[in-house]
Formats: C-alpha cells, sequence, structure tokens
C-alpha cells in the first residue's frame, strides 16, 4: 500500500484532493497532516474520516523536529504539499505567518523528505501546489505561461514564489523528484468565507454590504476547485518529475461582472426581486498592491495529460450557491468567534 502524506488537507482545496484521493485509491494510505488553522476544518471531511485508508494527523510543518520525526515513522511514498497560509488579505496586515509557513514549512518538508528517500527516489514524488500569483499582474492582454518570469508583489505570493524557487533548487540540487503546479483562483464548497465568492454569499444572505476593491476591475481566472483536485491527480500521476503545469479555466471575470452574476443567482434562489443583491455592492479602499490580471495558459497540461475543465462557469456557480445554501450551519459555524473580530478589523477601516 502506498503512503500518501497530503499537507493542509482540512482546507478548501486540500479537503477536495482528501476525498478524491481516498475515494479514487483504496490502495493508497492518505494521511492528511493539518494545523487546523482558522481556515483548516475537519468538518470539510466528515464523509471521509471514518474510511480504512484515511487518517488524520494534527501538526505544524512549521516544527521541523515534528516534520523529520513524522517521516521517519510513516516512511512516505509520496507528498502532495498544499498547507499554506492563502489569503492575500491577511498577508498584508501579517506577512510573518505567510514567511513561516509558507517558505520555512516547506523547507521542512523538503529536507524531510530528501532526509527518507536518501537518493533511493524509485517513483517517489514531492508535488508542490502552487498558485499563478507567483507571475504577478498581466495588462489587458496575454497569459500566465509555466516560463513566465516570477514577479510577486503580495507577501503571500512572495512567499509562494519563494517556495516554488526552493521546491525546485532541491530538484536541481539534490535530485529530488519534484512536480509543481501554478493555479489560478479556485471557487466552490468549502471555501473559507474570507475569499471573494463565498464571502459574498454570505453577506447577500444577511443583507450586508458587498466591499468591492477599487473599482471592481481586477480580473481573475476562475476555475471549480473539483476541477482543480483533478488535475492535482493526473500531474501527481505524471511520469516526468521536474515539471512545472499552469492550471487555468480559461474562464476570466472582471470582479464587478462576476459579482453582478453572484447576486442574480443569489436573488433568485433566494427568491428576492431582481437586483436586490446588487444594491449591496459598496465600493471600498483598493488592496495594497492588486493585481489587476490574472489569465492562465494551461495549454501544456490540456496537451501532455489530457486535463481539461469539466464545468462551465454558470453550472459551477449555480452548485456553488446551492452547496453554501444547503450549508448554512457550516457558514454559520466558521464565521462566528475570531471570524467576527477579524472582520470588523478587514472592513471596519476601509
Ligand atoms: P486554505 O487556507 O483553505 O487551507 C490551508 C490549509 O493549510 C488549512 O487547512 C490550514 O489549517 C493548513 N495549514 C496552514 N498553516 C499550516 C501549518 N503551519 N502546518 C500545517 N497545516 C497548516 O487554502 P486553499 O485555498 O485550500 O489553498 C491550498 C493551497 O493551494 C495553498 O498552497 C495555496 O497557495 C494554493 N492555491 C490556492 C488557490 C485558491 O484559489 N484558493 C489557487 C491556487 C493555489
Ligand atoms: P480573493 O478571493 O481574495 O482572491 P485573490 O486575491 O487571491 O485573487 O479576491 C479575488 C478578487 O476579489 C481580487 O481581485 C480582490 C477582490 N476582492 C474584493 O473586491 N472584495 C473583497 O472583499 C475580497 C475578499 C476580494
Amino acid at each position: 500500500m502506498k503512503k500518501i502524506l497530503i499537507t493542509g488537507g482540512a482546507g478548501f482545496i486540500g479537503s477536495h484532493v482528501i476525498r478524491l484521493f481516498v475515494d479514487k485509491y483504496p490502495d493508497y494510505h492518505i494521511y492528511n497532516l493539518d494545523k487546523l488553522t482558522y481556515a483548516g476544518n475537519l468538518e470539510n471531511l466528515k464523509d471521509v474520516e471514518e474510511k480504512p485508508n484515511y487518517t488524520f494527523i494534527k501538526g505544524d510543518i512549521i516544527d521541523d523536529n515534528f516534520t523529520q520525526k513524522l517521516f521517519e515513522k510513516y516512511l512516505f511514498d509520496g507528498v502532495i504539499h498544499l498547507a499554506a497560509e492563502s489569503h492575500v488579505d491577511r498577508s498584508i496586515t501579517n506577512p510573518m505567518e505567510f514567511i513561516m509557513t509558507n517558505i520555512v514549512g516547506t523547507v521542512n518538508l523538503l529536507n524531510a523528505a530528501r532526509n527518507i528517500w536518501k537518493n533511493n527516489f524509485g517513483d517517489k514524488r514531492f508535488y508542490h501546489v502552487s498558485t499563478d500569483e507567483v507571475y504577478g499582474s498581466l495588462g489587458e492582454t496575454g497569459y500566465f505561461f509555466e516560463d513566465t518570469p516570477y514577479d510577486p508583489h503580495s507577501p503571500y505570493s512572495a512567499s509562494k514564489a519563494s517556495s516554488d524557487h526552493l521546491v525546485r533548487a532541491y530538484h536541481d540540487t539534490y535530485n529530488l523528484p519534484v512536480i509543481i503546479s501554478n493555479c489560478s483562483n479556485n471557487y466552490g464548497p468549502n471555501q473559507f468565507p474570507e475569499k471573494l465568492i463565498p464571502l459574498f454569499i454570505n453577506n447577500i444572505r444577511h443583507n450586508k454590504p458587498l466591499p468591492v476593491y477599487g473599482k471592481g476591475e481586477n480580473v481573475r481566472d476562475w476555475l471549480y476547485v473539483v476541477d482543480h483536485a483533478r488535475a492535482i491527480d493526473v500531474i501527481y500521476h505524471s511520469d516526468k518529475t521536474g515539471e512545472t503545469y499552469n492550471i487555468g479555466g480559461h474562464n476570466e471575470w472582471k470582479n464587478i461582472d462576476l459579482i453582478k452574476v453572484l447576486c442574480r443567482v443569489m436573488d433568485k434562489k433566494l427568491g428576492r426581486d431582481k437586483g436586490t443583491s446588487e444594491k449591496l455592492i459598496t465600493y471600498v479602499t483598493d488592496r495594497a498592491g492588486h493585481d489587476l490580471r490574472y489569465a492562465i495558459d494551461s495549454s501544456k497540461l490540456q496537451k501532455k495529460l489530457g486535463w481539461k475543465p469539466s464545468l462551465q462557469f454558470e453550472e459551477g456557480i449555480e452548485k456553488t450557491v446551492d452547496w453554501y445554501l444547503a450549508n448554512q450551519e457550516w457558514l454559520d459555524n466558521v464565521t462566528s468567534g475570531n471570524y467576527q473580530k477579524y472582520y470588523e478589523d478587514m472592513y471596519g477601516r476601509r
């Protein structure tokens, strides 16, 4: 039985990757290592927790002694590394947590893998999950390719860029069998409501203002989270290490246009009059260093590994809204307590 370590499995994307791997590969044992920060939630994995090929381990990747012992105990055959601090706005107020988890934590995992694998790599894999934000910001045209130079602007993207460089350095210096993917913005069930789509769904539900940064003209390329998990599966099982793949939805939206679609879908689902939710749109001070546009060219992944997104955006957004409305208890649980303070701190001063 292959032992696969998935880090950050209690988070948004990680929980979808865990579910896919546990269900699809009964001959793998999946170990979910997660610190359970505010963004990690074991409720995301309720349907998986009793499965015989799944084990949850609570722990912090910043702790090198812990990560080293963990690898010695379980002798993992592969690693899919998603654990990270992931929210740009939080990185602006508290960069150091991002440096510690995203950079130091990644190096701890690389060292632990290197120490147990020695030079017997066989079909071992260290898969680092990263973001398109490392490439910086595009103008009105053009795409990010795998060889686009890195140009990060936020502490979040700079910490992810740094970890990507270190992962590549461990490949080039120690031959560690690494793979990296850089994905565009994800949306879907289980996303913590500090990111645009779940935050706005929650605010519309409570008739609260929808804080649009700047003029709402920034563009993001949105991918349904299950399609990201499917891409991770295909890439993890690809033949060649040392490779990078871009993952994206070819689905660019100006924030304000996406928000209007979301408002329309919410009005319909909540039985409100057309135009009700749009009235909640409130323009607020722009995010510092706000990247104008992200857009991914994923043709390498599509051509070499045969992946493509399975959902059209309209279908994905309906599914997403349906999930949050059917799981209001989940939303209420994660938005109580510390979240209230975060919200006041973040939006109270805008
Ligand atoms: P998330 O914030 O929802 O989840 C992160 C998880 O990591 C949480 O469960 C958290 O508890 C855990 N974690 C944080 N610090 C840890 C530590 N020190 N030790 C152990 N566990 C820790 O993030 P997400 O949106 O699911 O993103 C997952 C990965 O995918 C990240 O690496 C992110 O950079 C990348 N990514 C995200 C997106 C996106 O749109 N969300 C897009 C591209 C890439
Ligand atoms: P976000 O979901 O934080 O993802 P990222 O910054 O990683 O792209 O934000 C998506 C876009 O929405 C981004 O351009 C910032 C904008 N945004 C707002 O306008 N208001 C908000 O309250 C949030 C959280 C984001």
